[in-house]
């Protein structure tokens, strides 16, 4: 496999903390350059990131014919414009999630992609942990039961109304930001689409974006789950998954730690009896995110985030905003 050559668009916070230090450990990847809309900001971060060119607009970016792949971590209102930009000008696109906030918008970038030939795809990076891997494995394998019911939570605190995730028009909300992780794992593990939504809503009384959203998601097999999302509490990132024996429960279910091994316990027995705890070796799941999307923009293994994975969820998310509107079950 050729090495790929990255580039990022925005200075951004996720950037920052997981993508660039992944890119920078892989040898499969190499970081070469990032924009800002600031040229000052551009020099700066790409001085403190170890990024060798800095350009001080997106456009001078996607104009560069060194780069292969354009990472985009910008708000949520601008990803479809930067990503349809940046295959226009002949790169193939990793886009942070989520990457669209309608379903018309995926219809056109599937069309785009199958025209220019290059790999669109959706920054969900548990999909590519391996901790979660092997649950979905372990679920598959019918040892412990099939796969009837779920919970998952994503809650944290953000009252920062100069935080786009607060604001309206950037695509902001407690769903849209976080509210997407329970719902794509969930939707993963049981190997099928929702058929009907329905879903409860509080808006935050400034900001006017959903804080705290709950719903319910039904597939066709029978099975059931819920989920739980809010910006104006305690910390929660578990996931909760059920068979007729057994409970697995996961902690900090979206995020892997590339320092330590990471446990997922399963309980069985009526009164919780017996307690296994599986052990999985560290793993950096944004490290593996580039590298599969590295690998599939050169022809390899198909990238899990696809555009087709992230139709599905398009269609999941719309239904559930629906769903708070008319307080009712709705359709997929
Ligand atoms: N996969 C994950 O684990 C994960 C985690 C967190 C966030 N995310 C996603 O990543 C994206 C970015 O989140 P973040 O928290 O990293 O964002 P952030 O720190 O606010 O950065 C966004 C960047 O976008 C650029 N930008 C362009 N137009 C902007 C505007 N009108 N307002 C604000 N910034 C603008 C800015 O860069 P310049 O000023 O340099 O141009 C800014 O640094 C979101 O879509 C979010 O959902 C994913």
């Amino acid at each position: 496999m050729k090495k790929s050559r990255w580039g990022i668009l925005g200075t951004a916070g996720i950037a920052q903390r997981q993508l660039i230090p992944s890119l920078h450990a892989s040898e499969q990847c190499e970081l070469v350059a990032v924009a800002s809309r600031d040229g000052k900001k551009a020099s700066v971060f790409a001085k403190e990131n170890k990024i060798p060119v800095a350009y001080g607009s997106y456009e001078e970016l996607l104009a560069d014919p060194s780069i292969d792949i354009i990472y985009n971590p910008l708000p949520n209102h601008l990803h479809v414009e930067w990503t349809r930009k940046a295959v226009e000008a002949g790169k193939h696109v990793l886009c942070e999630k989520p990457l669209s906030l309608n379903v018309e918008d995926v219809k056109q970038l599937i069309e785009l992609r199958n025209t220019s030939g290059k790999l669109i795809g959706e920054a969900y990076a548990m999909l590519h942990q391996g901790r979660l891997q092997s649950l979905k494995k372990l679920l598959a394998s019918n040892k412990i039961g099939t796969l009837s019911g779920a919970h998952g939570n994503f809650y944290l605190y953000n009252n920062d109304p100069h935080d786009v995730r607060n604001a309206y028009e950037h695509g902001g909300g407690a769903l849209w930001d976080i509210g997407v992780y329970p719902i794509a794992v969930g939707r993963w593990m049981f190997g099928e689409e929702p058929i009907e939504v329905s879903c409860v809503m509080a808006e935050h009384p400034d900001f006017k974006v959903d804080h705290h959203t709950t719903g319910i998601l039904r597939f066709p097999s029978g099975g059931q789950m819920s989920f739980a999302c809010g910006m104006s509490h305690a910390f929660d990132a578990s996931m909760t998954f059920y068979t007729q024996s057994h409970r697995i429960e996961v902690n900090r279910a979206y995020f892997s730690n590339p320092k330590a091994q990471i446990i997922f316990e399963v309980f069985s027995g009526e009164q919780a009896d017996t307690v296994k705890t599986y052990s999985f070796e560290a793993s950096d799941q944004y490290q593996s995110e580039c590298e599969n999307f590295a690998l599939a923009s050169q022809g390899g293994t198909p990238f899990a985030g696809s555009l087709e994975h992230t139709l599905a969820q398009t269609k999941v998310m719309i239904a559930l905003f629906k769903a708070a509107k008319s307080h009712k079950f709705e359709r997929v």
